[in-house]
């Protein structure tokens, strides 16, 4: 099946996002680099993303303007996207000194293409510092903002521009308006998960060729969907699973069972004691991920010789945070995935990332297409690095050994209490300093507990869950009565952004 909507990223962070909503609305989408515009075919509408760049600025990115003409369909351009199509029109642009950003309101002026149907004064989100000055002629204005500044043009036909983001959830009734974009396509829609997946099995058959491919398992939802996916697809695949000691309670069996039961066998490699002299002494967040990537690698290559093709269930918000895609997006934290040896083995063009395009619930839809169990989709994300992203400072066995019981203690209760499935995620972390307390009239000096459940549709975002008290209550309880060198129990209230997920 042809790719039938292009989305050019100019370098937002949510450019991905777009191209998940078109899916969702029943189209096949896909990200491109601007310049390859050229090379697509069989294209039924292209988008132009957001970016962080000024149109102003001579040396912006841009589009083959005359190549976008011809192909004869409809448009949209989100953000920088709008302001480059309003320049390519004819139309100026004022640089702005400061930054629109947050929330704001729709203001509509004509609701016949692609605000059809939505509310009046509907909250809108913005990210932007640069504003339509004058419009190109031809161009009609759609909406404007509280303060009369055109936010949505219409440039000709069903050529638009919108300063906003429909792709996130905060623009209340953007995906409405991104349907009524796609209304205007010459197609139906009809991309749905099966033929999603039937297009991932095709790629892969055709990348792997007859290559054989290590995979790296962990048990969770990314890499179990990508081991099944390997093995659906045919292709010759060796997955090994490494118990670095920094699993939580019992995993390691769990792990084994699960594969067992979805019929994909594993290697399993025990490495606590590499894993852990390794990290000893390290207390900086990026060198332990950074260590324990390669030793990831290292654990690899020793059992599995020289590596055709290393394969990872590497998901979209991983690339984009560890901003190695080559997309303008900052660094927020490197992803285990991510680290040095991976980029050169990407380099050789011997890393497979089938996932790598996809947020996380498009992978659950994709694992129940794949058969697998909803017990193994429905587990909370576990991060590539264990337990030592939940181990600020030093990750030594004293504090792993208390982490995953004190972790066993929550996950049990949210499960008994009926909350483990109405959370995205729940992890327990153990701080690094410790406090004091008193414990049977002596003074305890022990560590502190944080416990953090959040819900998210996609990690990029996060909310924390109100948990009741009462099972708060039973929760620390347990924690402070049953697991020794704790004497504090805290709980996260903390949004995604600021704070991210993990607390490393
Ligand atoms: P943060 O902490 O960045 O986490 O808000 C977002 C999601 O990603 C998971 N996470 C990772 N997953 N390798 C992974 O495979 C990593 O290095 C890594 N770091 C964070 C985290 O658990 C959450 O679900």
């Amino acid at each position: 099946m042809d790719v039938q909507i292009a989305v050019l990223d100019y370098g937002s962070q949510y450019s991905q996002l777009i191209v998940r909503r078109v899916r969702e609305l029943g189209y096949y989408a896909k990200l491109y680099a601007p310049e390859t515009l050229k090379e697509l075919r069989g294209l039924e509408g292209v988008i132009l993303s957001g970016g962080p760049n000024s149109v102003t600025d001579p040396d912006s990115p841009d589009v083959d303007f005359g190549f976008l003409q011809s192909l004869n369909v409809p448009v949209l351009g989100v953000c920088y996207g709008m302001q480059l199509l309003n320049k390519k029109f004819g139309g100026d642009l004022t640089p702005g000194t400061t930054s629109e950003y947050g929330p704001a309101r729709l203001f509509i002026e004509d609701d016949s293409t692609l605000f059809a149907g939505i509310g009046g004064h509907s909250q809108i989100w913005m990210s932007h510092t640069d504003t339509v000055s004058r419009l190109p002629e031809g161009a009609t204005v759609m909406a404007r903002n509280e303060d009369s500044i055109p936010i949505a043009l219409r440039f000709c036909k069903n050529w638009y521009g919108i300063q906003f983001h429909p792709e996130v959830t905060h623009t209340h009734e953007g995906r409405a308006i991104l349907k009524n974009f796609l209304n205007q396509l010459n197609v139906e829609p009809g991309f749905d998960v099966e033929a999603f997946k039937q297009e991932i099995l095709k790629d892969i058959i055709a990348e792997v060729g007859d290559r054989e491919v290590v995979c790296g398992v962990s048990g969770g939802v990314d890499s179990t969907v990508l081991a099944v996916l390997l093995h659906e697809a045919g292709v010759k695949v060796h997955p090994i699973f490494v118990d670095t000691g920094m699993l939580r309670k019992n995993e390691a069996v769990e792990v084994q069972k699960q594969f067992a039961e979805v019929g994909v066998e594993i290697e399993t490699i025990f490495a606590e004691d590499r894993f852990l002299n390794a990290l000893k002494g390290e207390t900086d967040p990026e060198k332990k991920r950074k260590i324990i990537g390669n030793l990831f690698l290292d654990e690899f290559f020793s059992h599995a010789g020289e590596i055709e093709l290393f394969a990872q269930g590497t998901l979209y918000p991983d690339v984009i945070e560890s901003a190695t895609s080559g997309s303008i997006a900052s660094v927020i934290k490197t992803h285990h995935n991510r680290v040095n040896r991976i980029l050169e083995l990407k380099a050789e063009g011997r890393v497979l990332e089938p996932l790598a395009e996809l947020f996380k619930d498009e992978v659950r839809a994709l694992g129940t297409s794949l058969g697998i169990p909803a017990y193994a989709l429905n587990r909370h994300p576990f991060p590539g690095p264990g337990l030592a992203v939940r181990c600020p400072g030093e990750v030594t066995k004293e504090k792993l050994d208390i982490l995953r019981e004190a972790d066993d203690i929550f996950i049990c209760a949210l499960r008994k209490h009926g909350w483990y499935d109405k959370i995205w995620q729940a992890c327990t972390t153990i701080l690094n300093s410790k406090s004091v307390g008193v414990k049977g009239d002596v003074r305890a000096y022990e560590f502190p507990i944080v416990l953090r459940a959040v819900i998210s549709e996609d990690a990029m975002t996060a909310d924390w869950v109100e948990i009741p008290y009462p099972v708060l209550r039973e929760i620390s309880n347990k924690i402070l009565n049953g697991v020794k060198g704790v004497n504090r129990v805290l709980f996260d209230i903390s949004t995604k952004p600021p704070a991210s997920i993990e607390w490393e």
